[in-house]
């Protein structure tokens, strides 16, 4: 079983900006009520809240968890400070630096489906938004084996239901495909929640962002342009195919669209 090699998934840079740029501990979206303000802290706090209903969403009797794309090690602190015995899991190199600041526990640096688990070992495993990243059949296979009988998966991500909505449809499980992937492995779902609407609001956020974003960067850069209008015209021309891409992105960060064509789900699995 080798370490994983040098790509995205061990170095991935949006979720590093998430965190040393915007102070995030958490990177999932989260759960928001309809009457908050589009706020660094009513996002922290939607973040908590959606954390806090997967913690009371554990079933009694669980003792030992994996915690799967366990990010920056959040979610373990606080499964710890609850009284679970816990162990996470991520193939990124940074987050594996940030777990080990804050937590003596043991660390998986491996891809899911590269992770060969002791059988039967864990009582619940947890992929908060970390599961689209892993083959379907791989989520399903490896948390069969290395959960106990009776054990439960939990699963918290955004699903495609639309296949025709451009740069939308291209993240995330096919919803169809993923339950029944779920139900040809044996699992039986205990537990459902549909939070897209709760959830969606994180894309505002990310909108505002953006937006603020590119009007510092139009501050920054306003003099140079007077001053140098045809230097500033050819750096453009230059970096045309990232602007592009950029641009071509943005429609990643509409809330209403993501709604339409996705939806974030809450699964709680019991293997049979
Ligand atoms: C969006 S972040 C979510 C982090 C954390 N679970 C949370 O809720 O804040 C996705 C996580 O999945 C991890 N990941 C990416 N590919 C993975 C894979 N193939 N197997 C397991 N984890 C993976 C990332 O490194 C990251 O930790």
């Amino acid at each position: 079983m080798s370490e994983p090699q040098s790509d995205k998934a061990s170095n991935d840079t949006a979720l590093r900006f998430y965190r040393d740029v915007l102070g995030l501990e958490r990177l999932h979206y989260g759960i928001w009520n309809d009457d908050d303000e589009l706020t660094f802290d009513a996002l922290k706090e939607a973040q908590a809240r959606y954390e806090n209903y997967l913690l009371d969403s554990i079933p009694d009797g669980s003792s030992k968890i994996l915690d799967v794309g366990c990010g920056t090690g959040e979610m373990c602190v606080n499964l710890q400070k609850r009284g679970y015995d816990v162990e996470g899991l991520s193939p990124d190199r940074n987050q594996k630096g940030y777990f080990a600041e804050k937590l003596k526990v043991p660390f998986h640096h491996f891809k899911f489906e590269d992770f060969e688990p002791e059988a039967g070992k864990y009582d619940c495993i947890i992929m908060s938004e970390s599961c689209q990243y892993i083959p379907v059949n791989r989520v399903f296979e490896n948390a069969a084996v290395a959960l106990r009988p009776g054990g439960h998966l939990m699963v918290c991500d955004y699903f495609v239901v639309d296949h025709e909505a451009g740069i939308l449809s291209k993240s995330g499980h096919d919803r169809a495909a993923f339950l029944k992937a779920a139900e040809g492995n044996g699992y039986k779902i205990v537990k459902q929640r549909d939070i897209t609407h709760e959830a969606a609001k994180t894309l505002d956020m990310g909108k505002l962002i953006a937006d603020r974003i590119l009007m510092a960067a139009d501050m920054f850069t306003e003099r140079f342009r007077k001053k140098h209008s045809w230097t500033f015209g050819f750096v453009k021309w230059l970096a045309r195919k990232k602007i592009k891409k950029m641009e071509d992105q943005l429609p990643l960060l509409d809330a209403k669209r993501f709604s339409e064509v996705k939806r974030y789900e809450f699964y709680l699995f019991e293997k049979a």
